[in-house]
């Protein structure tokens, strides 16, 4: 009777120790994966020893370049998005630890795998639908769809009653329901829940207001292998090196903040904040050397496929075959996605303002309005007159029926 737990050593997952200790009975295998939260993650040892976790029961891991090179570089060279806005910092973080998840109840012989996700959001099926892909035989225990501590409010009040201390935020209540990591920071709940209110200022972690950012713009190039962000200003990094520096320059200019109410996989809508900084950089600069090096056919299919991946990784299907199918058409759209990307930052946006590269589809010689020779405008006129015949014949037929 054991079971690994996605332990965050935050309230929700402490009190879902102490309930699985109490309502199974269970001997509780803590799993604590530091993916950029920009926290530390030593003090949940600390916590989970006093919750009567056993030393060797307490797994707390550096996932960070896993993290960057397998989850989010492969998304970003999809350019995904989600309802045309959200750049699915959660979604793409589940399934990582899902795996890591199981593969510790693997190696700890658990029988049984648990997560703090409550039983209204997308977050439950993301994890049980990557248990589901990659070890059907465990058993997965959801806490929040089985307790009767149904609301913030009865939550706190067990916390109290079993000694368990409950952070406050700076208008000294309990916090939104908050998830960070390397990619991005979301905030949900509490005045939240209102969409017609702004959110107040200090919901906002990670970047900066953009009216308190430099008056002076900052200029950065950004440097493409295959897809894949290498270098920012010449000096290559690791991925996960690239978003931290990225994160750390668009935090100065209030860079990726986002209001957003969006469509729940379980049917409701909710409304949240998001902060991707780096993300945000990222994600244009991306689309800064694709404007370039990839051809209008393979870019236009790859904008129709977008919007099916984003779907795919916002409602948990990373470990599908159908992911699969279009990871790997979208990895090799990437052959010659290589160059340089300069963008300019300024209060709270970034703009592409150039890009190179050695493997440019962009012609001056056939683009250029002064004089060329390899390009005959005389060609355009047959192009224009074949496009144009089935809409010549469309309204010849309006005017043969009287129709306007
Ligand atoms: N609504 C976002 C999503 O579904 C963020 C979820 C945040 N999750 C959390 N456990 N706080 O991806
Ligand atoms: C949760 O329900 O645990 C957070 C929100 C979500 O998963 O959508």
């Amino acid at each position: 009777n054991r079971v690994v737990l996605a332990y965050s050593g935050g309230l929700d997952t402490s009190i879902a120790v102490k309930w699985l200790q109490e309502a199974y009975d269970a001997e509780v295998v803590t799993f604590t994966a530091d993916l950029g939260q920009g926290e530390e993650i030593e003090p949940a040892r600390e916590k989970a020893l006093a919750a009567g976790v056993k030393p060797e029961h307490i797994f707390i891991e550096d996932l960070r370049e896993e993290f960057a090179s397998d989850y989010i570089y492969p998304m970003v060279r999809a350019n995904a998005v989600y309802e045309g806005l959200y750049l699915l910092g959660t979604s793409i973080a589940r399934p990582l630890i899902a795996k890591r998840l199981v593969e510790i109840a693997h190696e700890t012989g658990a029988d049984a795998v648990a997560h703090g996700a409550t039983g209204k959001g997308n977050d439950q099926v993301r994890f049980e639908l990557a248990f589901a892909a990659l070890d059907p035989s465990l058993k997965v225990i959801a806490p929040w769809r089985e307790w009767d501590l149904t609301s913030r409010t009865r939550l706190i009040a067990y916390a109290e009653s079993r000694g368990l201390s409950v952070p406050k935020d700076k208008r000294g209540e309990a916090p939104f329901s908050v998830d960070a990591n390397l990619w991005h920071t979301s905030s949900e709940g509490k005045n939240l829940e209102d969409p017609s209110a702004e959110a107040f200022e200090d919901t906002f972690q990670r970047t900066l207001a953009p009216q308190l950012a430099p008056d002076e713009a900052e200029y950065i190039v950004i440097s493409f292998d295959k897809g894949d962000a290498v270098a920012i200003n010449g000096e290559e990094m690791s991925p996960a090196a690239i978003i931290e520096k990225l994160n750390e320059i668009g935090h100065g200019h209030g860079i990726g903040r986002l209001d957003l109410v969006e469509n729940r996989f379980v049917g409701m809508k909710s409304r949240g904040i998001y902060e991707t900084p780096g993300g945000t950089i990222l994600m244009s600069a991306h689309r800064g050397i694709e404007q370039i090096t990839l051809d209008r056919g393979a870019m236009h299919l790859k904008d129709e496929l977008m919007p099916k991946y984003a779907k795919m990784l916002y409602e948990g299907f990373w470990f599908s075959p159908e992911r699969e199918m279009l990871q790997a058409a979208i990895d090799l759209s990437q052959k010659y996605v290589t160059g340089d990307v300069r963008l300019r930052l300024f209060k709270g946006s970034v703009n592409v303002v150039g890009r190179h590269s050695p493997a440019s589809l962009y012609s001056l010689e056939h683009v250029t309005f002064e004089e060329d020779d390899v390009y005959d405008q005389k060609d355009a006129q047959g192009f224009i007159r074949l496009n144009a015949l089935r809409l010549q014949l469309m309204a010849a037929r309006k005017k043969r029926l009287g129709e306007n």
